[in-house]
């Protein structure tokens, strides 16, 4: 572990992204003890003029303080400088220059690097400019050895040529590996395990027997022998990797109105996810091993055809003063993708999100084909599926055809179930941001979306981004607290999904 002195330096500290996911993430890191192996001050920098204690108190509220003990609040707290300025000041980012080096240069400090990590909580379209004002003023070319390293938020860019501009304007100013494009989906623990293999997983017959689940450990995709045979176009019919949010764009219309759902959470969370599930065995866990596989699957998906998409948008989204009274944004989207390799031909990956639905869900779901001479009837009850659900509740569970128990010689469904809190009692499972930024400081980029990657994203969607710009697809209403749009049950069935039972 590298040691000596870290700044972290959080621009739009006074804005909402910072206030309710970057200094609480920086927060649990504390408290769990990750800060202290550094010399480390935080360095809050925006527009508004405030006093360092004015956004003490302004954070001080989202610090997530479990059992109501303070303890760590305000040591914390004290490791806050704050610093305003504007995005194109010469002036602000030289103070806030001055502000690092004084603590790079504080006693306890000397003998050690200087390590600049900057969290740009900001919309995007300042990114270009933040980025060339940090690389003028905020470098520390005195110093020997360290590095600079710049935490970017999504969007990135509305489409491909917006992207590939943005992309080539930071490339000028920093090299990829000092970029670090955060898609917080990567950091939530369950997506974590598809790539982290553990090593070993019990017999899943003992649950069958309807024995205790207790021993059961993760299953994960490349380290079972369970999966390795069946993860392909022979076994499996479709797979399902859906978004759901019970409320709608409440307070965010403006911003949401000129993005959609597709670029909001599809493009990004969704097709990462994608990748993960689709992807082929990387040669290591090394990042770059990693990320070189998730760029040839997108590389491989076809163009998307108007038939494979249903956009919804639910009913009372433009009463919000901010939206237009014409926008004709999708606030749900189905998109069907299909992957042109020897693993994926002919099996639909349906990627599907939307606001104000019924319920709040993000599920990855991997549905099998039927068995083959089907003698017990199996296919009345369902077919087998695999479903990692990333949130709420952290699980895994596989839905098998099983004997019921009785007399009778009868098959119904069942799930073997893996519940993660349930199961991990009084483990601490992260916080997306805490693990990313964590990476960020030790430099691990593998949960970071790489240029390329980002490119061949903008591929699959800008086409049909267009058209929906252009007003060529237009979306069908939907009632809030609805499953969205019937057509896209539709769609779901075209695409060979079969409703099971249970859940
Ligand atoms: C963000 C989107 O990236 O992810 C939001 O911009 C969405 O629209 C959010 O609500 C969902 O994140 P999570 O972690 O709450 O599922």
């Amino acid at each position: 572990t590298e040691t000596g002195c870290l700044s972290i330096i959080v621009l739009g500290a006074s804005g909402d992204l910072a206030k309710k996911k970057t200094f609480p993430a920086l927060f649990k890191l504390y408290q769990q003890g990750f800060l202290q192996l550094n010399d480390v001050h935080i360095f809050g920098y925006s527009r508004t003029k405030l006093h360092d204690d004015e956004l003490r108190e302004r954070i001080q509220g989202y610090l997530p303080v479990e059992n109501k003990v303070s303890s760590n609040v305000s040591d914390f707290l004290q490791l806050i400088k704050y610093v305003s300025g504007t995005y194109d000041s010469r002036e602000g980012f030289q103070e806030l220059d001055k502000a690092i080096s004084e603590h790079e240069t504080s006693k306890k400090s000397r003998e050690g690097s200087s390590r600049r990590l900057f969290y740009l909580a900001l919309p995007p379209s300042v990114y270009p400019q933040v980025c060339k004002m940090i690389k003028t003023f905020c470098t520390n070319k005195s110093c020997l050895s360290g590095w600079t390293r710049v935490v970017l938020e999504k969007p990135f860019g509305k489409d491909l040529a917006s992207a590939e501009d943005m992309s080539a304007q930071i490339g000028e100013l920093f090299d990829e590996p000092q970029i670090y494009r955060i898609d917080h989906y990567l950091g939530k623990e369950l997506v974590q395990n598809l790539v982290k293999p553990f090593s070993y997983f019990n017999l899943l017959l003992l649950s069958l027997l309807f024995l205790d689940l207790e021993t059961l450990q993760l299953v994960l995709r490349f380290a079972n022998r369970f999966f390795l045979p069946l993860w392909n176009r022979d076994n499996i019919s479709n797979v399902q990797i859906v978004f759901r949010e019970d409320f709608g764009t409440e307070g965010r219309g403006g911003y949401f109105d000129q993005y959609g759902i597709i670029r909001d959470i599809i493009q990004n969370h969704l097709l990462q996810i994608f990748c993960l599930v689709a992807m082929e065995k990387p040669v290591s866990t090394k990042p770059e091993h990693i990320r070189d596989e998730k760029v040839k699957v997108l590389q491989s998906v076809n163009p998307i055809r108007d038939e494979d998409v249903v956009l919804g948008q639910y009913r009372g989204y433009k009463d919000d003063p901010t939206v237009p009274d014409d926008s004709v944004t999708p606030t749900f989207a189905t998109v069907v993708l299909h992957i042109h390799n020897e693993r994926w031909e002919g099996v639909p990956f349906i990627l599907k999100a939307g606001k104000a639905l019924n319920s709040r869900k993000a599920e990855i779901r991997v549905q099998f084909k039927d068995v083959p001479g089907d003698i017990f009837k199996c296919s009345k009850q369902g077919r087998n599926e695999f479903v990692i659900r990333l949130q709420p509740s952290e699980a895994m569970y596989m839905k098998l055809t099983v004997k019921q128990p009785g007399l009778e010689m009868t098959a119904t469904q069942s799930e073997l179930d893996l519940s993660y809190r349930q199961r991990y009692q009084g483990v601490v499972i992260p916080e997306a941001y805490e693990r990313l930024i964590l990476d960020t400081i030790k430099g691990d980029q593998q949960h970071f979306v790489r240029r390329d990657e980002l490119k061949a994203a903008w591929e699959i969607f800008t086409p049909l981004l267009h058209r929906i710009d252009e007003g060529d697809l237009q979306p069908l209403e939907y009632e809030p607290g609805s499953r969205g749009p019937a057509e896209a049950d539709k769609l779901l069935e075209k695409a060979g999904y079969v409703q099971t039972h249970g859940y």
